[in-house]
């Protein structure tokens, strides 16, 4: 099996924290797809991909769970080492899952230290704002950079009633606001921006330092991401409205898987030249073997 790299591997640096601050001010869009495990992680990094995000999504996308709340601290470290031994120069952001932060400041620490000591992650992702803030903010003052993530955030499902977009009325936007300037204050990374206004989410990007990265939330913030899944196909049901798909590996795998159980049926794979053979010598000396074998049950 070969993972060289597609379209050449041009040497850039390090993505780091600091690189994505700079990306803000110089206007240059920041890129981050999820990633799962080492393949993935591989074809994003050496794409040249600014952040590699491994999202609690994995809950669905890898694990087949209905949402992301089942989905537990060592389940998402064992995507987050397989991604990190992918991972070269993407800045690697590990997502927290539902309950590992929520309780309290000393238990979010101890779960965001293992997923940078454990999963070699250089950030660590929670969703939620101002009520998020005090938080976050312990987790930064124990050296662990944090991104945040406000509007649509599924780990809020169950209160939010569904999947819906978030921030449409007046205090819905002040609300939104005020959760991003309490990220901006806290000194977090990034901001994740998810299903909310494109003009709200101008807003929050034009008022805070901090880079925000949206995913269904217009082409107004300093940078965007997408489920690697929905990006190519590989996400079963309905897509998001913001979902662009970019190639469709769903029907490249359908296709292959059902080439080679034709090949197989049909006794067309493996061929001749796809199996190994005796050497020479071997053969000679099996074949006289098995002469004198013979010769004697006769
Ligand atoms: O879990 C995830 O994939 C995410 C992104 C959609 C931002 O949180």
């Amino acid at each position: 099996m070969s993972l060289t790299p597609i379209g050449g591997h041009s040497p850039r640096r390090k993505i780091t924290t600091a690189t994505i601050r700079e990306k803000k001010l110089l206007h240059e869009p920041i890129t981050c797809l999820t990633a799962y495990d080492y393949a993935t992680a591989r074809l994003v990094d050496e794409a040249g991909i600014d952040i590699a995000l491994v999202g609690d999504s994995l809950a669905m996308t890898m694990l087949g769970y209905e949402n992301t709340l089942s989905v537990t601290v060592d389940e998402m470290l064992h995507h987050v080492k397989a991604v990190r031994r992918g991972v070269k120069d993407a800045m690697l952001i590990a997502d927290m899952p539902y309950g590992s932060y929520q309780a309290d400041a000393n238990e979010a620490i101890h779960n965001a230290a293992r997923f940078v000591k454990e999963g070699g992650a250089e950030a660590v992702k929670m969703e939620g704002g101002e009520k998020r803030a005090d938080v976050i903010r312990r987790v930064i003052d124990a050296e662990i950079p944090v991104a945040g993530h406000i509007g649509l955030t599924p780990q809020s499902v169950n209160v939010m009633g569904g999947y819906k977009v978030q921030g449409k009325s007046l205090n819905a936007i002040e609300q939104l606001m005020r959760d991003a300037v309490a990220l901006d204050c806290a000194g977090v990374t990034c901001i994740y921006l998810e299903g909310i206004p494109r003009e709200v989410a101008a807003m929050i990007t034009a008022e805070v330092d901090t880079p925000t990265i949206g995913i269904g939330a217009g082409p107004d913030c300093d940078g965007q991401v997408l489920v690697f899944h929905d990006l190519v196909n590989l996400t079963f049901g309905h897509a998001a409205k913001f979902v662009r798909r970019y190639g469709d590996a769903a029907a490249l795998i359908t296709q292959s898987v059902l080439a080679f159980k034709a090949d197989v049926v049909s006794h067309q794979f493996p061929s001749d030249a796809e199996s190994y053979h005796l050497p020479k010598e071997t053969q000679a000396a099996l074949e006289t073997v098995l002469h004198r074998k013979h010769a004697m049950q006769r």
